[in-house]
């Protein structure tokens, strides 16, 4: 079969390049070992309206590599605007960020569409498209629309929010019937399917029946596939990263202390602020683990010129600097504080080198950098990993010291608990985790992906369209039928 991947951001497959969040680490040795091709956006834009899209391709171990520069014209719209300032903060529950603009809106659809024509020269026989995340929810649609009958799935790396959030993003009913369009959606866990469900099966009326919404596109199977990672290399690049300069050089900083790690985008669903809080607070609390465990926060920079990121990164930096001026020694920091990204390579080893791994966002689809903490640890004598339940890996990760990442004193305990449990119980605590990453890696989750895709639409050809009345109308009937006008 070829299989056409699609996402916004992509990876360039060097385990030394530094990669942004999990979605282009995922999905690299995906495409490298499955012979697909992926398509994505190559960081740049181009001015005027291209007849024939522009696409690099080159190839990425038995699969290939097609970078699209996107429009000029819509990229801030569609990036910045309605991807990241409307969906990013609905799909992480935070209404309060929501930035709403029509043209915004309108970007979003335009790019969906261009990717879409794009797309069209890497159709051949038997083919299939794999649709990754939020940017692209109504590609399925365009694709349909240009006569595509292929299969197209579709994979959210975000968490899906309650009914009611949704609601706040403009043109929300719109774009979720676009997404019925697909023959599968995938979601982390089984909290954001429900949701999602629960918004086809109330706000769209639409009949939901085993995990299927039936609609004017057609059956639309709705499945949880929680996404894993290739746990057997992370754990190779932990071994050989121990002679990496970097890596030799932190821990020969550490004078015996232990060192606790995040690994972050810069952004406001990973509880940055109340992390840092908590470790100020263990450092007033409980004075002996000053100079007994310092905190090395790694922080990319992400969508910084988007309002709520600048005044994250403003309001992070002020936080440790205050809590650094306030704990810290001549010869001692308690927080390091780093804005740069680093490979996969040097990452591993970073992870086996820190005692406790700290991973406690306030929503999270997954969180791969739980997965990588876990396979990185040196079986010997594992770190412990401090794990938000809000991240998707908590469903998994549950021999992990789970935390609310609201309850400050919370994470105080669990921090010093890590700091002093015995060998026997990490070791016990690891094995747990690690048996299942190497149960689920990354490769069962592609291929159960696409055997669901394959199957879904099969399913779906073999039962006729509602009619095939397009969801406009269908609404419209039903909103006449029941006298009631729907917004
Ligand atoms: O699903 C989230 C995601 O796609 C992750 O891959 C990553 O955390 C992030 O979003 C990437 O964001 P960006 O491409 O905007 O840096």
């Amino acid at each position: 079969m070829n299989l056409v991947v699609v996402s916004n951001r992509v990876a360039r497959g060097k385990a030394s390049e530094p990669m942004t969040g999990g979605l282009a680490a995922a999905l690299l040795p995906v495409v490298e070992h499955s012979g697909a091709i992926w398509v994505g956006s190559s960081g740049r834009v181009r001015d005027g309206h291209q007849k024939e899209p522009f696409a690099e391709v080159e190839s990425l171990g038995s699969g290939a590599l097609a970078t699209l520069d996107l429009p000029a014209a819509h990229y801030g719209g569609y990036y910045e605007g309605f991807a990241n300032s409307a969906l990013w903060p609905a799909l992480h529950s935070r209404s309060d960020l929501i930035r709403v603009s029509h043209g915004d809106y309108l970007s979003y659809r335009e790019v969906n569409a261009f990717m879409a024509r794009a797309l069209l020269r890497f159709r051949k026989e038997k083919t299939a498209f794999w649709v990754q995340d939020y940017h692209f929810l109504a590609l399925g649609a365009e694709l349909r629309q240009l006569g595509v009958d292929d299969p197209i799935g579709f994979f959210l790396h975000t968490p899906w929010p309650v009914p009611a959030v949704m609601q706040g993003v403009p043109h929300h009913r719109e774009l979720i019937e676009a997404m019925l369009a697909f023959d599968l959606l995938g979601f982390q866990t089984e909290e954001d399917r429900g949701n999602f469900l629960a918004y086809a099966g109330g706000d769209l009326g639409l009949a939901v029946e085993d995990g299927v919404v039936v609609s004017g596109h057609g059956r639309t199977r709705c499945q949880v596939f929680p996404i894993g990672i290739d746990a057997e290399k992370f754990a190779q690049y932990a071994t050989k990263a121990i002679s990496h300069p970097d890596v030799s050089r932190l821990r020969r900083s550490l004078n015996g202390e232990k060192l606790a790690i995040g690994v972050d985008r810069l952004d406001y669903s990973k509880g940055l602020v109340n992390r840092i809080n908590a470790f100020d607070r263990l450092w007033t609390e409980q004075p002996h683990l000053v100079r007994g465990i310092s905190l090395l926060q790694i922080a990319t920079p992400s969508r910084g010129n988007i309002e709520a990121y600048g005044n994250l990164q403003n309001e992070v930096a002020r936080l440790v600097s205050d809590v650094n001026g306030r704990h810290g020694e001549v010869d001692w920091t308690p927080i390091r504080y780093l804005n740069k990204g680093f490979g996969q390579a040097v990452l591993a080893g970073l992870y086996r080198t820190a005692q406790v791994g700290v991973v406690t966002p306030l929503h999270d689809g997954m969180n791969l950098v739980a997965k990588e903490y876990v396979a990185a640890q040196n079986p010997a004598d594992p770190g412990v990993l401090v794990l938000s339940k809000f991240a998707g890996a908590a469903n998994e990760l549950d021999t992990a010291l789970v935390v609310n990442p609201h309850d400050i004193d919370g994470m105080v305990r669990a921090i010093s608990i890590a700091v002093s449990m015995p060998l026997t119980e990490r070791r016990m605590r690891w094995e747990a985790m690690m048996e299942k990453l190497r149960r689920h890696t990354i490769r069962q989750w592609s291929a159960e992906f696409v055997a669901a895709l394959e199957k879904s639409r099969s399913e779906r050809a073999a039962v006729a369209p509602l009619a095939s009345q397009p969801p406009q109308a269908l609404r419209w009937l039903r909103s006449a039928i029941s006298g009631v006008r729907l917004l």
